[in-house]
């Protein structure tokens, strides 16, 4: 439903690759809301994925960039503010990636360069994003840019990999940011900490199928969807939550705060009633 929460709104969304992804959707919304935006992703996600049809659909345009470059952010903050006609007031870093998880190796036998590449990728990204708006004051006050994370960077979850680390590192980039924008300009900076959702990232990650199923029972809502998602981050760009900054947010069914449940423990004590020892 369009409540046009974000009319006349301006923004940047890094990380729509196919129909599945979650910034797909938050582009969908955005749309819906009354925004104008610009997307953005690494230009070989341009050639596997099906942003152009999102853009066509949302009146945007695309602007590839790798988000680890520095020259490429610069392009994507100049050419948005140019085709938007003045500065943004929302930013998505939707934007995830780690060889080591892609090519099987596990935590105690990481390959370092991967490992360099996943916090490059997935979380040194979002530092520059905000680094290059803020020096091109590309930001209106009180604007709002929001990067998504996931609870494997408070928790230990089995196959999460060097992601959780990336995550953690995203999540303190939010509060140090945030406060640094907060002051200056008024910009809030936050992490929205999302359900396992089925996208293409998610899905290569380890037992993603288990894990999915797992918190879909363990949470009193049950998951949080991508479209829950797009939800959610459109109050996080509207004026509603102008107050909100340096947060991780959950948004993912309760299951952060979960420990044991009634159904886990039944099924727990299921699972003894065979056991011999
Ligand atoms: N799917 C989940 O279970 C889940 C849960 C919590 C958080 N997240 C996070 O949500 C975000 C979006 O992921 P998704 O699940 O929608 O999957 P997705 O695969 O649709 O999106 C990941 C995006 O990152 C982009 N990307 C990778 N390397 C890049 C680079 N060098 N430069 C620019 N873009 C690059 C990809 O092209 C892709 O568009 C990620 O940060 C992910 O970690 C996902």
């Amino acid at each position: 439903m369009s409540y046009q929460l974000l009319k006349g709104k301006k923004g940047i969304i890094f990380g729509a690759l196919n129909e599945k992804s979650i910034a797909w959707k938050i582009a969908e919304q955005a749309y819906e809301q009354g925004a104008r935006f610009t997307l953005s992703n690494a230009p070989v996600a341009l050639r596997f994925g099906e942003i152009n049809e999102l853009a066509k659909k949302c009146d945007s345009i695309v602007i590839p960039a790798d988000a680890t470059n520095m020259e490429g952010i610069n392009k994507v903050f100049t050419e948005s503010m140019e085709f938007l006609g003045g500065k943004v007031d929302f930013v998505l870093h939707s934007i995830g990636m780690s060889l080591n998880v892609r090519k099987g190796n596990v935590y105690n036998d990481l390959n370092y360069a991967y490992f360099q590449k996943t916090l490059d990728v997935s979380a040194l990204s979002f530092h520059k994003l905000l680094q290059t708006a803020y020096k091109l004051d590309a930001i209106n006050d009180w604007g709002s840019v929001v990067a998504l994370s996931y609870v494997a960077a408070q928790r230990t979850l089995y196959g999460y990999n060097d992601m959780a680390d990336a995550k953690s590192l995203l999540e303190s980039i939010a509060r140090s940011f945030g406060y640094i924008y907060g002051r200056e300009k008024k910009v809030r900076v936050n992490t929205i900490s999302q359900s396992p959702t089925p996208t293409t990232a998610g899905s290569g990650v380890k037992g993603f199928g288990s894990l999915l199923d797992f918190t879909e029972r363990m949470s009193p809502l049950g998951n949080a969807t991508a479209d829950d998602c797009a939800n959610y981050c459109i109050t996080m760009f509207s004026d509603l939550t102008k107050k909100v900054t340096m947060q991780n947010l959950y948004h993912d069914g309760g299951f952060s705060s979960m420990g044991m449940s009634l159904r886990a423990m039944t099924q727990y004590d299921k699972s003894f009633d065979n056991c011999d020892d």
